[in-house]
């Protein structure tokens, strides 16, 4: 089993993400290598750990296991409360770590636990959903929504190291799946014209998750993240770049409750609504644009967005936190691979992007 290694450089040193089929059984050996507490807590949620539970805890004699409820919608301070309670009550000390077993949202939360628990115990992550695995997992950004907004809470805490194995994501649902695709096409469309054409050469076989596909886009993903957050770790430069579709995606994730989309889908629709912007500015061609919107909604339907209204929505937009003395910073595709960030768009650019895209006009 040769892993492929991407190194990531961070202020305190850095660390290693770790991609290979199989990584799973060997968890308990990659963290001894690493000198890693032995005293090992797993945060996962029920539905991960039906899947891919027993195996796990097989690789990680020991491992003590906090369980928070599975979803978005409980990516929040209380479920941060539940896993400081439960390592109060194991009496977990700083020689402790937490292992992130899970997707996004379990990788954020164990992340900020982690973060903020005794002001700072080790973090291992185990991406286990596609998005996960290209995104979420490097870059060391942790934290929970609020009512108000997504993300608001959360800090900048590296892991000691990533492990990702492609062989898990067998078990994930198509739509999760296809969630993970679109920030793929993030990458390709904000940052590499040769992973966007790849993409798009390689659609029909993506469609499928088996790892000898994917593993080599996943891998890609991880060297494109990991080169951008070790220039620039806390996102005061050429990070934001990874913002493309977020500031939309976003606001209508936070705006449906986080119930009607997955991350991924928010984001899709958050590039068609960048992209309109970019267009009607006369800096992305519409061949572009409609070769992004042909990757997109070639891999499968997206939820409805329809009956959001685009005024509520740049609205909600308002409340990000790309915010900065009140001007949102917003980034902007100029062609395949290549974007710029802009701070002067306005509420009648944004509220005929949204229109056009399809969201309601009043
Ligand atoms: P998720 O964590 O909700 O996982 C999606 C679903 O798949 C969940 O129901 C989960 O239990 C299930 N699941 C996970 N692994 C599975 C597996 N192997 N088999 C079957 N089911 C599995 O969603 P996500 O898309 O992974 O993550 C989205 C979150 O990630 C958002 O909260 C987003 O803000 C965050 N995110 C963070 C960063 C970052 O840099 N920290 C980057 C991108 C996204
Ligand atoms: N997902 C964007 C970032 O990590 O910066």
């Amino acid at each position: 089993m040769h892993p492929v290694r991407v190194d990531v450089r961070t202020a305190t040193g850095g660390y290693a993400v770790l991609l290979g089929e199989g990584l799973t059984d060997h968890l308990g050996r990659l963290l001894d290598e690493r000198h890693i507490f032995p005293r090992r807590f797993i945060v996962t949620n029920p539905v991960v750990w039906r899947f891919h539970g027993e195996r796990i805890a097989g690789a990680l004699p020991g491992a003590e296991v906090i369980q928070v409820s599975d979803g978005e919608r409980h990516k929040h301070l209380a479920s941060v409360a539940h896993i400081y309670e439960a390592l109060v009550c194991a009496d977990a000390d700083r020689g402790c770590v937490i292992i992130a077993v899970g997707g996004g949202v379990i990788g954020d939360m164990a992340g900020f636990a982690a973060a903020t628990y005794l002001r700072g115990i080790g973090l291992v992550q185990v991406p286990t959903t596609l998005l996960a695995q290209v995104d979420a997992s490097v870059g060391g950004k942790v934290g929970v929504n609020l009512a108000a907004g997504k993300n608001l809470v959360g800090a900048f805490y590296p892991p000691l190291v990533v492990v990702a194995d492609p062989a898990v994501l067998q078990t994930l649902p198509r739509r999760e799946y296809r969630a993970g695709l679109y920030e793929v096409i993030k990458y390709g469309m904000a940052c590499s014209a040769d992973l966007f054409r790849r993409v798009q050469a390689e659609a029909a076989h993506l469609a499928n998750p088996a790892a000898s596909f994917i593993a080599p886009i996943i891998a890609e993903c991880c060297r494109i993240k990991a080169e951008i957050v070790s220039a620039d770790e806390r996102e005061s430069g050429p990070r934001r770049v990874l913002n493309f579709g977020h500031t939309a995606g976003h606001a209508i994730e936070s705006l449906t409750s986080y119930r009607r989309f997955r991350h991924g889908e928010a984001i899709a629709w958050g590039m068609l609504v960048a992209s309109q912007v970019a267009v009607a500015r006369g800096l992305l061609t519409s061949d572009d644009d409609r070769a992004l919107e042909a990757l997109i909604m070639n891999l499968g339907p997206l939820p409805h967005i329809a009956d959001l209204r685009a005024a509520q929505t740049v609205e909600a937009m308002r409340r990000d936190k790309k915010v900065v003395n009140g001007r949102l910073h917003f980034v902007l595709p100029t062609g395949i691979g290549t974007t710029t960030i802009v701070d002067d768009v306005s509420e009648g650019e944004l509220t005929a992007a949204l229109t056009l895209v399809g969201f309601a006009a009043a």
